[in-house]
Parts: structure tokens; C-alpha cells; sequence
């Protein structure tokens, strides 16, 4: 049977790789973009027969609940959601110094978004055995690693705790669906030099961050409520 997958925010960056390294092991791939133009284009340079491109912006009601009914014209059932769209607007403001308004932004995409994408998106992953859902998280989300000060010391309250809250829905989603499925996770890519931190020096190619999470999404291994790094579980 065919086995299919969504990745959210993939018209670039880590999504993007998703996109090809899932499409690459035989998956038909829909390619989540909220900018048309762009999603489409990203569609074609990756050149491959089983990438589809599907409008979505996650933080829009609407074009979510449309996409749903575009993948279900094609298939009964979804094996992968990869929920990687994700924003940064607070890197270098001080926690006292960012705006309300900016924390709003934040979470609008990154935890109201992801929400709004596992609640739509559950009832095709019911109809797959062993579909995954995977939350694309960070380290510096780790309130144990961030306190121990085993991330980067980035004091990003914006990203950082929007996050936090994302595995929040990965830890609550997975509680609720306990052994019945999908599996819920979530994974870091770990520092991958994107236009999320300004193409910041030294971090991973996306390529590389992208195999981080497909590792995980074609795991044997249940992961089921847990948040992972390259290396493995992390703390909460
Ligand atoms: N880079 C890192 O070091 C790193 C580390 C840990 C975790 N992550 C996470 O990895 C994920 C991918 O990030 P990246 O580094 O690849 O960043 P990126 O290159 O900036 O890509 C982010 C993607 O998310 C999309 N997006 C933003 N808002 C959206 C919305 N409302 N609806 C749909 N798509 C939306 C963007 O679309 P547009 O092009 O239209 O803006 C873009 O396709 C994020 O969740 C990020 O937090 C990244």
C-alpha cells in the first residue's frame, strides 16, 4: 500500500529536505507551503513524480481544514505528519525587552498552529497502523537543559517557550492517544544553519538536520511521547 506524508513549512529550509529524504525512501510527499508560488517552485526543483504540492498556512482555520480535503481526494489515509513549520522573531531580544504583540506571533504559528494541524490531521492518521505524528522541536526548549545549561545559552522566550509548549501538546496528544496510535514525538534537528537564525555559522546543513527527524519517523522503535535529539531521549 502506499504510504503517504505531510510536512508542514517545506517550501524551504529543513522541510524542504524532509520533503526529498522521505520522498527518496518511496513515500508520496505533500508539500506543505503557505505561499503558493513558493511551494510550488520548491515542488518542481525537487523533481520528483511523488511530491505534491498542498496550500497550507497553519495558522489559518480555513486553508488547513482545505488541505485535509485535498489529501483525502487522493488518499483515505496519512502515515507521517511532520509538523515543521515553525517561526523565530525574538533571536536577540532580551526576555524584558519583547513585545507582547511578538509573543502572540510566536505561538499563533508555532504552538496554536501545530495544535490546530494535530487536531485536523488525527482522524486520517487513525486510519494508518503505526502513523507517527512528529513535533519538530529544539533543545533549547528542554526547561531541564536550558536550566542545566546544556543548550545554547540563547535566553529566547519567544521561540524558546513556544516550543516548550509544543511538547506540551506532544507530551498531552500522547497521553490521550496512549498505545492505540498514531505515535505522537518530538524530535530537535539540532543547530542547522537556516533562515530561522539568519543563516547563523557552524550549524548543520538542512540535509543533515532533515535526517535527524526522518530517522526518527522511520524508526522501529516506539518513541511514543517522548522528545528526542540525534543522540536520544531528552529531558522535559
Ligand atoms: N534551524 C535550526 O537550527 C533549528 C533548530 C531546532 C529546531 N528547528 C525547527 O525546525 C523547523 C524548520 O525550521 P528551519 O530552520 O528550516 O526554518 P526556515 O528555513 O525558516 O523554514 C521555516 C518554514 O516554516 C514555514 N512557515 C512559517 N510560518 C508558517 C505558517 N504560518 N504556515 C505554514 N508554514 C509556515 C516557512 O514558510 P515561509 O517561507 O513562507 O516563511 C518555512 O517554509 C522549525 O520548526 C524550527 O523551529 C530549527
Amino acid at each position: 500500500m502506499t504510504k503517504y506524508a505531510l510536512v508542514t513549512g517545506a517550501n524551504k529550509g529543513i522541510g524542504y529536505e524532509v520533503v526529498r529524504q522521505l520522498a527518496e525512501r518511496g513515500y508520496d510527499v505533500f508539500l506543505g507551503a503557505r505561499n503558493e508560488e513558493f511551494g510550488q517552485k520548491a515542488v518542481d526543483s525537487l523533481g520528483l513524480s511523488n511530491v505534491t504540492f498542498v496550500q497550507l498556512d497553519i495558522t489559518d482555520s480555513q486553508s488547513i481544514q482545505e488541505s485535509v480535503r485535498t489529501i483525502e481526494g487522493i488518499t483515505e489515509h496519512l502515515d507521517l505528519l511532520i509538523n515543521n513549520a515553525g517561526i523565530a522573531l525574538d533571536f536577540n531580544i532580551q526576555p524584558s525587552e519583547v513585545k507582547v504583540e511578538m509573543l502572540r506571533d510566536i505561538f499563533d504559528v508555532n504552538f496554536f498552529g501545530t495544535f490546530q494541524m494535530m487536531q485536523a490531521y488525527l482522524p486520517l492518521l487513525k486510519k494508518a497502523e503505526g502513523s507517527k505524528m512528529v513535533n519538530v522541536t529544539t533543545d533549547m526548549a528542554s526547561q531541564t537543559m536550558f536550566a542545566n545549561g546544556d543548550v545554547h545559552p540563547l535566553n529566547v522566550l519567544g521561540y524558546n517557550s513556544s516550543k516548550t509548549a509544543v511538547n506540551s501538546l506532544t507530551l498531552s496528544f500522547s497521553k490521550e492517544l496512549g498505545s492505540e496510535g498514531p505515535e505522537v514525538m518530538g524530535v530537535t534537528p539540532g543547530f542547522t544553519s537556516t533562515e530561522l537564525n539568519g543563516n547563523a555559522p557552524g550549524g548543520k546543513t538542512t540535509a543533515q538536520g532533515a535526517e535527524v527527524i526522518v530517522k526518527y519517523a522511520l524508526s522501529e522503535t516506539n518513541y511514543h511521547g517522548k522528545i528526542l535529539n540525534n543522540d536520544g531521549i531528552i529531558p522535559w
